[in-house]
């Protein structure tokens, strides 16, 4: 895969690479963003009637003087809606023919009474707002001569999701040079530039944000910059016009010299500010100098704004004599930051630190302004106080729920941010930051928080109302009420529970999607999940500044016993080692109707198991000193393993000194002869325990990690298997399993793919001699599984040919494992007759590059998601992290998700993935994929309380290892 097309999609999390490494367009690009910016912008400034006073004589009244006056009173006017805007009968964005629609017998979450009234009842939609709900709906609907019904059938309504941050289109997916918008590098303030102008429409997103509910979004600017530019509101369905501006929501009045009405009060504007990391090393800045950067431009802003008050003064008390000669001060390139003055912007800043956060509150107060919102703000639960400093307001804080540690800014992030901030009475944002969270799955942001203990009310509304409040929207969306916008999602289960998909979604009073696919729901997921207590480690986050210790609080040692009572689970591999069998299904299958029971571990192994009212464990529970634990209807289940992030070779992505590095590349200038030369590295040798992301996941019930040496190119080297909750590598148990199996990587670039086939084909079947060769041998011999990242259907149909090609010769089956695989269910039967497993990464595929962009969407766009689609022919699939596109050294923080990840395949395809296969799914089917092996009974269990691994509502709480030979405690 293209990394780093991928990655430099302008998701502002990122570091923006320096110019002329990998990203040679991004100079160019910038260039021709300012020239259009420039070229749009001139006719407003040379046709402005401002731009000159007709003053022949001393005391002549100027020409233009009731435009003057006009433009010097609406200098006060703040940003509202018209004054009428409530009574509207119909949208400004209804498009003609679009069909009345009554959904009836809905549960509408209305984002009302902070977010806690829930309405049961029919909506009417039509002329593209809410006309009537609940009881109302009769005589509106009467009165209307054609319309469609939808029975909702008591399915959950809200309004749809508001993404405060998003890069849809000014990015692209698929990444093409030709796409890169997000970024001008040609200055640290750059507020004359705006997003409008790089707008692409032709990006798979936008259907794909629609398909998860997300109607609305804020298109922003990349964080390159200590000002990057003007923000713009945009709803995400396609409109007959097919041009960006056809996309706005409520644009700035003026925009693209269109007359400004200066009676009616003006619209809201945006602007993207950076702290931090980003602006300063795009530039080799430090933040001393990006705040003399700020204020500087914000000098200048004010000495504007200065002039146009004390020409303003003089033009209302008429004094025209004391204005002769003079015009209306005013600066097309600083505008923008005038209006920021003026109050009639949302400020929105990406900034992550304690020391930015009070930079930029400093800043707004010296120069006064309020702050609308701080973007990602990883440590602002750790500074309230300073947030509530700020001019004016506390900003709101827009965040992301677990993604995190990519670099030092995030490093003190924490999952109970939101709900830290929530009590500190700061208004909570959950966002995407497209495409590094997927929008897509911005409420699964949402539920995320909650399950980590945001409140229900409070986390529905943090990607629903309160960005309709942090975008001054609030008017008119973020809410089901009448005169709104007709911008609903009907959902298949309730909104928080995993998985949680719309079953339609319209946008404007249209239906978005024309043939949903609806999977079916447990009745548990009506409601939101009953989630866990997590107060105490709410409090360790604050206590140790972000950084609490994460392990666990006891271990429990080889002959101590622990007896877990009240499971209602045990899930466990069965003695072929390949089957995950239900334990007690199986006993209430054979007549014990017992739902409850108990397990006994010693020594990291379980010595009984049974109903709790058999006589069988009874013995154990009168032995003295045994600890008890209730699981309260909670399971015991295999641990996870962990496959695809760069876990246990970094601890901070962006830290160079932090992560183990990459190899040198076999192909790079200077390593000849080409595959003898090089080295072939093995992880083993550059592990790093404890890392946070390893201890948080094992909190999460992953006990194994499997590790490859990051590709440089094509070359990858050997895997590893390590316990991801060791303290270091000599200790008992740490390492599971040396060299696991051999990896490569392809993708397009330098050197070509057909070299790259050339290579691997000369590796295994060549007459080549060391290191390499060697290795290779033990693939071609089927001893070592050989492992492909691979994203393109075409690539791994040659490499399946390649794979028949060897056996051919050798006469022994190759094992081989494809990595990554977005397209790979286009060749499903292919893959299963070749007998090839796969490791989806990530789990639920987006189209990031060109050669991964043929994906399988999954509900509501398809019936079958990818899992789905390649267990169905009888493909082994084992999960890697969802992550961040892909890449593995971004996408260690997510392996905490996998259980949500394997989880949420099981709720989307729950016939064809029962629970029992979606814990293999992240578990046994990436060991077996991956050339790990454990003999039986040597499997990790995990005990989780008050529900399974699977949901929003398990908690672990211990982790029995016979490796390791200890049971802790958490
Ligand atoms: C809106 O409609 C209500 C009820 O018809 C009316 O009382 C009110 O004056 C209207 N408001 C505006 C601003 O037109
Ligand atoms: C609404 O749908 C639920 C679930 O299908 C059903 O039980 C209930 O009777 C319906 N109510 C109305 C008013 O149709
Ligand atoms: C998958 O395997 C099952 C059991 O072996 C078999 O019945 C089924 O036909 C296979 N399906 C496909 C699509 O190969």
């Amino acid at each position: 895969m293209d990394k780093a097309a991928a990655t430099d999609q302008g998701g502002s999390w990122y570091r923006p690479r320096p110019a002329g490494r990998r990203h040679h367009s991004a100079q160019l690009v910038p260039a021709v963003l300012a020239l259009a910016a420039l070229c749009t912008l001139l006719p407003v400034l040379t046709l402005s009637p401002l731009s000159g006073l007709f003053l022949t004589s001393s005391s002549v009244v100027p020409l233009h003087a009731h435009e003057i006056l006009d433009k010097c009173a609406a200098l006060h006017t703040k940003p509202a809606p018209p004054p009428d805007f409530a009574n509207r009968t119909r949208s400004d964005r209804f498009v003609p023919g679009t069909r009345a629609t009554l959904i009836r017998n809905a549960t509408i979450w209305t984002g009302r009474n902070q977010g806690l009234e829930i309405l049961k009842g029919n909506i009417f939609l039509d002329g593209g707002i809410i006309k009537a709900m609940g009881h109302a709906t009769q005589s509106s609907v009467d009165s209307t001569a054609e319309y469609d019904i939808i029975d909702a059938h008591g399915a959950w309504v809200t309004p749809g999701i508001i993404d405060v941050h998003s890069h849809i289109g000014v990015g692209a997916a698929p990444a093409l040079n030709g796409a890169e918008d997000g970024n001008s590098l040609k200055d640290p303030i750059l507020p004359w530039l705006r997003a409008l102008d790089g707008l692409n429409t032709h990006d798979d997103s936008y259907k794909l944000a629609v398909a998860g509910g997300v109607t609305t979004s804020l298109i922003l600017p990349g964080s390159a910059n200590a000002i990057g530019g003007q923000a713009f509101v945009i709803k995400l369905r396609p409109t007959k016009e097919r041009s960006p501006t056809s996309l706005l929501l409520e644009p700035p009045f003026g925009l693209n010299g269109s007359n400004v009405d200066s009676r009616l009060p003006p619209r809201w504007r945006h602007m993207k500010h950076a702290c931090g990391e980003n602006p300063a090393r795009v530039y080799g800045d430090t933040r001393m100098d990006d705040v003399w950067a700020w204020r500087k431009a914000y000098n200048k802003a004010r000495e504007i704004k200065g002039a146009q008050d004390a020409f303003c003064e003089k033009a209302l008390a008429r004094d025209w004599d004391g204005l002769k000669g003079q015009t209306f001060p005013e600066d097309l390139q600083w505008e923008s930051l005038v209006d920021i003055l003026r109050g009639k912007v949302k400020v929105q800043t990406h900034c992550y630190e304690a020391v930015d956060f009070d930079n930029f509150v400093r800043l707004s107060q010296e120069f006064k302004f309020p702050v609308a919102a701080f973007h990602h703000a990883h440590e602002a639960y750790l500074v309230p106080e300073v947030l509530k400093k700020a001019y004016e307001h506390p900003p709101a804080i827009a965040m992301f729920a677990a993604f995190s540690r990519y670099k030092r800014e995030a490093y003190r992030h924490s999952e109970f941010a939101p709900r830290i901030l929530a009590d500190n009475g700061i208004d909570v944002v959950m966002k995407s930051d497209h495409s590094a969270i997927v929008s897509r799955y911005l409420m699964n942001e949402a539920s995320q928080a909650h399950y980590y203990g945001l409140p229900e009310n409070i986390a529905l509304a943090s990607v629903i109302s309160t960005p309709a409040k942090v975008l001054g929207l609030e008017h008119r969306i973020g809410y089901v009420r009448e005169g709104y916008d007709a911008d609903l999602v009907i959902w298949d289960s309730h909104p928080l529970s995993l998985g949680a998909t719309p079953a339609q979604v319209f946008i404007d009073g249209i239906r978005q999607i024309p043939s949903p696919h609806v999977s079916v729901k447990p009745s548990s997921h009506n409601i939101a999940p009953n989630t866990p207590n997590f107060d105490r480690e709410a409090a360790a986050a604050l206590q140790y500044e972000g950084l609490p210790p994460l392990g666990p609080t006891e271990s429990v040692q080889d002959s101590g016993m622990v007896v877990f009572v009240h499971v209602a689970h045990l899930w466990a591999v069965d003695h072929t080692g390949e089957k995950i069998v239900d334990v007690f299904g199986a006993q209430r299958r054979a007549g014990d109707g017992d739902s409850e029971h108990v397990v006994v571990v010693q020594g990291g192994r379980v010595v009984c198991s049974a109903a709790s009212t058999a006589e069988s464990c009874a013995a154990f529970l009168a032995l003295p000193d045994i600890r008890v634990i209730d699981l309260r209807g909670g399971s015991v289940q295999p641990g996870l393993v962990t496959y695809g992030a760069n876990l246990g070779l970094q601890e901070i992505a962006m830290e160079d000194s932090t992560v183990d590095g990459e190899s040198p590349s076999p192909f790079a200038p200077g390593l000849s002869p080409l595959l003898e030369a090089a080295l072939l590295p093995r992880a083993v040798d550059g592990l790093q325990f404890a890392t946070r992301d390893a201890l948080l996941a094992y909190r999460a019930g992953v006990t194994v990690g499997i590790t490859a040496p990051p590709p440089s190119g094509f070359f990858g080297g050997l895997s590893t298997a390590f316990s991801v909750a060791a303290a270091h590598k000599l200790e008992r148990g740490a390492l599971v399993q040396d060299v696991t199996a051999v990896h490569i990587s392809f993708g397009r670039g330098i050197p070509s793919v057909s070299t790259q086939v050339a290579a691997l084909r000369e590796l295994l079947l060549g007459s080549l001699e060391g290191t390499y060769a060697k290795w290779f041998k033990q693939v071609s011999e089927g001893k070592l599984p050989l492992v492909v990242e691979v994203g393109s259907a075409d690539i791994i149909a040659t490499l399946i040919e390649l794979k028949s090609e060897v056996e051919a010769e050798t006469q022994v089956p190759l094992k081989m494992t494809l990595e990554g695989g977005s397209e790979a269910h286009l060749l499903a039967s292919e893959l299963s007759a070749a007998n090839v497993g796969i490791i989806l990464k990530p789990p639920r595929s987006f189209p990031y590059t060109w050669s991964e962009r043929r994906i399988a969407p999954g509900p509501p766009l398809s019936e079958d998601g990818p899992i789905a689609h390649l267990i169905k022919h009888n493909v082994t699939v084992g999960i890697g992290p969802q992550g961040v596109s892909g890449a593995a050294e971004l996408s260690t923080w997510a392996v905490r998700n996998t259980r949500f990840d394997a989880g949420w395949a099981h709720y989307e395809s729950p016939n064809v993935i029962p629970k029992e296969a979606a814990l293999a799914l992240g578990s046994i089917n990436v060991k077996h994929l991956l050339g790990l092996e454990t003999a039986v009974g040597e499997e990790d269990l995990v005990a989780t309380i008050g529900g399974d691994l699977l949901d929003f509502e398990g908690k672990v709480v211990a982790i029995v290892s016979p490796r390791r030979g200890v049971v802790d405690l958490f």
